[in-house]
């Protein structure tokens, strides 16, 4: 079975060394969380599987490392200052904060009171001060998506790479949303990283391409361990879309508290090349933090037959790390019943996404012979760049292998006396 609950999973991840929730000697923070000594190899390791299915297996994808500190005009031009907001509304009873399009009948999540304020925009963006001025006069976000980073480097990677339609540029690294109500372990935070791709087309076969990195993300997820009946797409209605969507798809995965997205695969059109190529005059810019600054820059790629320059429409596959840490967690999570009311747990994660690949388990603990033995082979096993070998000195061969089934290490090797240095 996979995890019924999400206590399952959160009390494995902790007691396991996956993930601890951040600061949690001094009561925690509410939507951060630490990954442990084995939830960094999960998740690097599911990084790497991302990027390697984007940029060395497609000539046509280069891969970026852009700043996390954004310059507000990028954010004013992207639309995310005006528009990048969840309804917020206030409990007059209790004071509670909430979103109010998750509320269950127009109940107060905390107390049940129907006296609730109306609903407020409150904009999810973290600000942040930039230099040693602390008057508002020079602040910078933190980005809430990579993606903008990725069309303001456009001109930049099409002058230094030579590209020309199709083609993307990809990016993995941390966003940050001051979400309302962060909730469900680390499916809502306020920090979480990201695997974008801004996969850019001739206008016109947007929507072919659209379908086809659907099916492309489909592929690779069931490639993680998500099977495809723990799927389903949700084609995003135009009233829900985001304000740079001509058309979504959510892939939406069935997380132990309910089928929600895993993914999002959007049709952002030519939305943010055109808004990083305006005038900055077209735009109500408030003057303080914008000043002299504006995108001379024209986003658009020539085609080389035509000479014609076309500002390309962008198809974005959208998927959050840890929402895949999460979801592949909780496919691989089985308890296997041993009978004789004993049971056990067992990771059965892809080797690939493996935290550690095999542990070499000698009979004896401190026996210098098999130890040595062990550790030769260990130091072998390393230099083969598989990943996390570990050497497990404790002596207790059935405590090892429980341990190694919990955090789905792939394979053990024990070292009996029967075991020869090769
Ligand atoms: N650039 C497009 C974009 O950011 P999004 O649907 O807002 O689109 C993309 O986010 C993905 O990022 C989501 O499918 C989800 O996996 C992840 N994500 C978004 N907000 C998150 C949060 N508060 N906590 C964890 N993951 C989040």
């Amino acid at each position: 079975m996979t995890a019924k609950n999400m206590d399952h999973l959160v009390s494995l991840c902790k007691r396991r060394g996956f993930i601890f929730q951040s600061g949690e000697i001094y009561g925690g923070m509410q939507g951060m969380y630490d990954y442990g000594p084995l939830g960094v190899e999960l998740k690097n390791n599911l990084k790497h599987s991302w990027w390697k299915s984007m940029i060395y297996e497609n000539d046509n994808i280069e891969g970026l490392d852009a700043s996390i500190l954004s310059n507000p005009i990028v954010l004013k031009y992207s639309g995310h200052e005006d528009t990048f907001s969840d309804p917020m509304v206030d409990c007059r009873s209790c004071n509670a904060r909430s979103r109010d399009d998750q509320l269950d009948g127009g109940k107060c999540p905390e107390c049940g009171s129907s006296d609730l304020t109306e609903p407020r925009p409150f904009n999810l963006m973290f600000k942040t001060n930039v230099g040693p001025i602390d008057d508002g006069s020079s602040f910078a976000y933190l980005r809430p998506e990579t993606a903008q980073q990725i069309f303001t480097n456009f001109k930049n990677v099409v002058d230094s790479s030579s590209k020309s339609l199709p083609f993307g540029i990809a990016q993995i690294g941390k966003a940050f949303r001051n979400e309302i109500t962060p909730r469900n372990f680390i499916f809502r935070v306020r920090e979480f990283e990201q695997m974008e791709l801004e996969f850019f087309v001739e206008p016109g076969s947007d929507e072919e391409w659209h379908k086809k990195w659907v099916q492309k993300r489909l592929d690779w997820w069931e490639e993680q361990g998500i099977p495809a009946d723990s799927i389903e797409l949700y084609n995003v209605p135009d009233e829900e879309l985001a304000h740079y969507s001509k058309g979504t798809v959510d892939i939406m995965y069935k997380f132990p508290h309910g089928l929600e997205e895993l993914e999002g695969v959007a049709n952002r059109t030519d939305f943010d090349l055109g808004s990083h190529t305006k005038n900055q005059d077209e735009l109500n810019i408030s003057a303080n933090v914008m000043k002299n600054k504006s995108s001379n820059t024209r986003l658009a790629i020539q085609n080389i037959e035509t000479k014609e320059w076309v500002v390309p429409y962008v198809i974005e596959p959208s998927a959050g790390v840890d929402r895949g840490v999460l979801a592949i967690m909780n496919e691989a999570y089985n308890v296997e019943d041993l009978g004789e009311g004993k049971e056990r747990t067992v990771l059965k994660l892809k080797p690939h996404l493996s935290p550690v690949k095999a542990a070499v388990i000698p009979l004896k603990k401190n026996n210098e012979e098999l130890v040595k033995i062990a550790s030769d082979l260990k130091s072998k096993l390393q230099k083969l760049n598989l990943g996390r070998i570990i050497l497990e000195n404790t002596g207790n061969i059935g405590k090892g292998y429980r341990r190694h089934d919990e955090i789905g290490t792939p394979l053990c090797i024990t070292i009996d006396f029967d075991s020869h240095r090769g």
